[in-house]
């Protein structure tokens, strides 16, 4: 077996953590044969709650688990990482956007990005889950200029999914038939879920999925709303933001970064731009999508974008570069 690697997992005794640990204590994410360390990071008050979460770990009997590290000390939770799920932060509640969260977390991600650049791996692989996602991990990563900017990706995962899902379900098929949509921007009410490059699989025929659906008028209206409001229409229903559906969607992006994605598909992906990609302008964290090999992950170039996409594209980038620039000020004060 190979030596355990060490895994960060922040906002360990949150309600994302614990749908999540479990997934990558199992072996779900870096696989069946790779023994973990796991280091939890959360806030003083919170480390009588993270115990029990410890408890509860060592009780599931995982054979790859090799130890536990519960901690609030940010010099033990990034010492020499090679993999940083950051989640810790706050939610936001009803009637909030993401970017309302921007104040209360850009902070944290400056200090974990610092502490990621002093105490990890420069290999390390950081995830960063916390909203506004896409800002906090530009955030994160301009705090850590020692570790290269490609390390670093923010979670569109789950609008991916959300996206994949309501096509299957319009088409009354497996989720896994519908492949190749493609989260554009932020993770936020602005992100373009696009699905002129998405192929949906009927009696093992790729097809796509404007031809399959037959019904434009809601692929270019409410499929789209849906996606970019269902964060908002979970917490209205749970009083709670997602957390099953979210450690999921983690679960798929850090397996796919450590174990590539599959011939002809492509992820959707927060990333750094460097301004040379479908007219995106650099120094953002946007989502585009991605295929992946050997822990490297590359923006999928060539696809047709028409004018109802470009428009889309374009807003979503406008309001990262206002995300970005108020986060900026924000750090200043
Ligand atoms: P939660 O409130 O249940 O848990 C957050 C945990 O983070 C708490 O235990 C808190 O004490 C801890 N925390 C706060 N500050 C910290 C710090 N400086 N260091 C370490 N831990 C800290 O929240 P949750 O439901 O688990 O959500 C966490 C974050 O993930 C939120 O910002 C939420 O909006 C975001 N989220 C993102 C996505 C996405 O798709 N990108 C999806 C769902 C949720
Ligand atoms: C989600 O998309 O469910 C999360 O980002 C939580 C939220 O605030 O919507």
């Amino acid at each position: 077996m190979a030596d355990p690697i060490r895994v960060l997992v922040t906002g360990a005794a949150g309600q994302i953590a614990y749908s999540l640990l479990y997934s990558i204590a199992k072996g779900d994410v870096f696989g069946k044969d790779q023994p973990l360390i796991l280091l939890l990071l959360d806030i003083t008050p919170m480390l009588p709650v993270l115990d029990g979460v410890v408890m509860e770990l060592q009780d599931c009997a995982l054979p790859l688990l090799r130890e536990v590290v519960p901690t609030d000390k940010e010099e033990v939770a990034f010492k020499d990482l090679d993999a940083a799920i950051l989640v810790g932060s706050m939610p936001r509640k009803e009637g909030m956007e993401r970017k309302d969260l921007l104040k209360a977390n850009v902070a944290i991600f400056k200090s974990q990005g610092a502490a990621l650049d002093k105490y990890a791996k420069k290999t390390v692989k950081v995830l960063v889950v916390g909203n506004p996602a896409n800002t906090n991990c530009l955030i994160t990563a301009k705090s850590a200029p020692s570790i290269p900017k490609e390390n670093f990706s923010c979670l569109t995962r789950l609008d991916h999914n959300r996206a994949r899902s309501q096509v299957a379900m319009r088409c009354g098929i497996p989720a896994d038939n519908v492949r190749n949509v493609i989260i554009w921007g932020n993770h936020s009410s602005t992100q373009y879920p696009d699905v002129h490059h998405c192929k949906v699989s009927v009696k093992g025929e790729d097809k796509p999925a404007f031809d399959v659906v037959k019904d434009d008028t809601w692929l270019k209206g409410d499929f789209i709303s849906t996606v970019q409001q269902r964060g908002a229409a979970v917490i209205k229903a749970r009083k709670l933001s997602s957390a099953m559906s979210a450690a999921k969607a983690i679960c798929d992006h850090m397996r796919d970064i450590w174990t590539g994605t599959a011939e002809g598909e492509f992820v959707s992906m927060g990333v750094y731009s460097s301004g040379n990609s479908y007219g995106v302008p650099d120094d953002l964290i946007y989502s585009f999508p991605v295929t992946i090999k050997n822990k490297t992950w590359k923006i999928v170039e060539g696809l047709e974008i028409n004018d109802f996409s470009r428009a889309k594209m374009e807003a979503t980038a406008a309001e990262l570069v206002e995300e970005r620039d108020t986060a900026i000020s924000f750090l200043a004060v």
